[in-house]
């Protein structure tokens, strides 16, 4: 019998940028398979915000393309971002606003139509239907994250990208987080590429991880498999293994 090959949701291929001579992603390819949670680490300036800006076409890759649902982002970004929810800087909201007014102005941007159902539903999800009439200005910072993935969520996204979305987020608001991602994860399908330098969080939380140094892929796997052929027993050590001898 043959094993069934999984189409990766998400395909990097020879993903380059290069700015001003200096190479910020180097030749970056690695692929994201439907439900999995990957931890995308590296040293700050390794060039995680770069590529996942790239994955967001907010910038364009000197060379390479990345492929969502086998469509290109540099050729077809309309098509291709259409299941992607991101979370790429701070989710920035209107101070004076409640919840719900932030993502019917959110949804009226959309490419597709989000009813008011499904601007409520996302608010449920994350846990903030009790809170939709505040102004935003009197949210706490997890409560703003779990904002910005209900934002996120608006279009029934196949792949959710959050660079470092635990930043300053207190022990009860992570905590918070990490269920309600692998609930997504687990429930909906939804594929996670989620920066962040929180190891120990990401060990929770990621069943893969791609790490990368200088611009270029150093690892991509299973966390339980790399930890074993590392022979180390949590993500801090395999992190370290990896990236050793460079700074951090
Ligand atoms: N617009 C730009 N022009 C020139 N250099 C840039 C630009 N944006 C980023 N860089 C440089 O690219 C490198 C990678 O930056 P990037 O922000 O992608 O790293 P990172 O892995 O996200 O780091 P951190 O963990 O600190 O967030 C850094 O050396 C940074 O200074
Ligand atoms: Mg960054």
């Amino acid at each position: 019998m043959t094993e069934k090959v999984q189409t990766p949701v998400l395909e990097l291929k020879g993903l380059t940028k290069i700015i001003r001579h200096k190479t910020l992603v180097n030749d970056l390819s690695f692929s994201l398979n439907q439900g999995d949670i990957y931890g995308f680490l590296g040293p700050n300036g390794s060039g995680k915000t770069t590529t996942l800006r790239m994955i967001t076409h907010l910038i364009f890759p000197t060379s390479g393309d990345i492929f969502i649902h086998g469509h290109s982002v540099t050729r077809d970004y309309r098509r291709a971002l259409s299941v992607v929810g991101s979370i790429i800087e701070n989710p920035s909201f209107y101070l004076n606003l409640t919840a719900i007014q932030n993502l019917k102005l959110s949804a009226s941007l959309a490419d597709t139509p989000v009813g008011s159902s499904r601007i409520n539903e996302v608010l449920e999800i994350v846990g903030l239907a009790d809170a939709k009439q505040d102004k935003v200005k009197t949210y706490s910072l997890g409560m703003k994250q779990r904002l910005g993935l209900a934002n996120a969520l608006l279009c029934h996204p196949a792949i959710i990208i959050l660079d470092e979305p635990t930043n300053g987020v207190d022990p009860a608001g992570l905590r918070e987080m990490k269920a309600l991602i692998k609930r997504l994860a687990q429930q909906e399908h939804i594929t996670f590429l989620i920066s962040s330098h929180m190891l120990r969080e990401m060990q929770d939380l990621c069943n893969k991880v791609t790490i990368i140094q200088k611009g270029k892929l150093v690892e991509t796997g299973r966390v339980h498999e790399l930890l074993a052929s590392y022979q180390v027993d949590n993500l801090e050590d395999l992190f370290f293994a990896c990236v050793e001898g460079d700074q951090l």
